[in-house]
């Protein structure tokens, strides 16, 4: 029997024969029993997080040792496999001589196949420990160049430089899977709620977010840019299909060095025509709901590792909390004359970091401030016809202190707002043309917003910097591994 979430870890093209101790048996149609194997040899390929499905069985796992403790006669060997730790058991007696020497002494992340039987244990962490029958050591790791990281306690900086092996740690593995379970989820709310995905590009001719955080690119002699967000492009596809969303990764040249700034991320952008912002709020609150009742339905294990407390989370559930701007600078206001907040706020500011921290705290679900002073905000969005000093915009910002998470608008529909605000901004003309044809050709009220991937995560799993978001953070001063 072998387990469909466990890809070969050893493609059977590169293991010569004589090096596969036990060879995997072809997998048997699911629903068929698995006999129970009389030798080593009959037992299949299991996973770590599914040994509870083979208790009383010989499994192969395949993986790498974790950790190791001995006393004596007995050795306890941790294997982790990539989806969660097992403790083994060996004693000198019960296992050939061979195998307990191989084990003995073995190096922290050599890789190994194992052979054991699953018994159920209540004090183990997974339930399960694993008494070991045989082991094939596919690398040890050598002593004189042992595996850098240890279990003790190392710096983030050493620990970032070493991201490439840091992410075999459990907590980072189990950081990884909430990500991919959150981007997975994302991408499924949009894909049952009859939108189309449309993919804007990456390299573009001119900014939709400001043009002091571009990326220049020498596109064959002419100036681009990397994107900072798929948005005008989809507002066109938008308008061709309906519904539209984007997934992809954004660019920005941040020469800030926050715990919430990455120079790469991966955002999600739905965009929709005849859409204006209530509906955009209500689209944002379903959304976000969707995606973390279904991390807390299928990676709860991982949420445990990381000892994230799930309570929290099963409290996002819509409605969501709206804040006007105006109602949210009261609020600040008055946080600033309790001495909860250093510096006064200025009416007609954006919130800097201290301020969606404070507000973002003020609400056990994620609270959408809305209507911002247009003029602290992208130059595409529609005004307010009831203050047009005011924008028809949203900035969501996470519980317990993680701030913005999706910043989104109603766009500007008419031709000569448009083209007046483009100029205002100072933006290149030529390079806006087409955008400025969907006003011309087939206007309508139109909405979207985008959620920055790596800060949903940083939330979500309780994290206090995005760099543990993402395999390998892009930051001011980091480009290795
Ligand atoms: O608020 P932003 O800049 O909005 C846009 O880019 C719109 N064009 C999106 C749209 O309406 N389709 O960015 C959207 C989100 C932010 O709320 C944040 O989550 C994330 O992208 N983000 C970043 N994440 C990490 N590092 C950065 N430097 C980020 N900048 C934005
Ligand atoms: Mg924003």
């Amino acid at each position: 029997m072998t387990d469909e979430s466990n890809a070969p870890v050893f493609p059977s093209s590169t293991a010569a024969p004589e090096l596969s101790a036990f060879p995997v048996p072809s997998p048997t149609p699911s629903g068929t029993p698995m006999t129970p194997p009389a030798a080593a040899q009959t037992a299949g390929v299991a996973t770590i997080a599914t040994l509870g499905q083979h208790e009383g069985q010989s499994v192969v796992i395949k993986g790498w040792l974790y950790n190791s403790r001995e006393s004596g006669k007995l050795l306890f060997p941790i294997f982790r496999d990539g989806t969660g730790t097992v403790q083994g058991v060996a004693h000198v007696k019960s296992v050939p001589a061979e195998v307990f020497s191989a084990l003995k002494g073995l190096t922290q992340e050599s890789s190994v196949i194992v052979t054991g039987k699953v018994r159920a244990d209540k004090r183990a962490p997974g339930g399960y420990e694993l008494d070991v029958e045989n082991v094939e050591v596919i690398q040890r790791v050598p002593e004189t160049a042992p595996y850098p990281i240890t279990l003790k306690d190392h710096g983030v900086d050493f620990l970032m430089e070493h991201r490439h092996l840091w992410v075999r740690s459990p907590r980072q593995s189990a950081i990884l899977r909430i990500r991919a379970e959150i981007m997975r989820a994302a991408a499924e709310y949009f894909d049952q709620n009859g939108f189309i995905r449309t993919d804007p590009p990456i390299l573009t001719p001119a900014a939709c977010e400001g043009t002091s955080t571009l990326f220049p690119v020498d596109y064959f002699g002419d100036p681009a840019f990397l994107t900072q967000s798929g948005q005008l492009y989809i507002e066109s596809t938008a308008l061709a299909l309906g519904k539209v969303y984007s997934f992809g990764p954004t660019f920005r040249a941040e020469k800030s060095k926050t715990r919430r700034h990455l120079t790469e991320f991966w955002m999600i952008e739905p965009e929709v025509a005849y859409c204006d912002l209530d509906g955009l709020l209500e689209l944002a609150e379903n959304f976000l709901s969707h995606i973390v009742q279904s991390v807390l339905k299928n990676r709860a294990p991982e949420l445990d590792v990381i000892g994230r407390d799930r309570a929290k989370l099963e409290a996002i559930l819509p409605p969501f909390p709206r804040l006007r701007y105006d109602d949210a600078v009261q609020m600040l206001n008055q946080a600033h004359k309790d001495g909860h907040l250093e510096n006064a706020f200025e009416y007609g500011n954006d919130f800097g970091s201290p301020d969606e921290t404070w507000l973002s705290s003020q609400f056990d679900r994620p609270v959408m401030v809305n209507r911002y002073p247009a003029d602290v905000k992208a130059f595409y969005m529609e005004p307010d016809p009831k203050d047009p000093r005011l924008a028809l915009c949203v900035d969501v910002l996470a519980p317990e202190g993680y701030g913005e998470i999706i910043g989104g608008s109603q766009r500007v529909s008419s031709y000569e707002l448009l083209s007046s605000r483009i100029d205002e901004h100072k933006l290149p003309r030529e390079a806006f043309e087409w955008y400025l044809d969907l006003r011309r050709y087939g206007s309508v009220p139109h909405s979207g917003f985008g959620m920055g991937i790596e800060r949903a995560v940083a939330w979500i799993c309780g994290l206090d910097h995005v760099r543990e978001t993402i395999p390998f953070a892009r930051t001011l001063h980091r480009i290795y591994p």
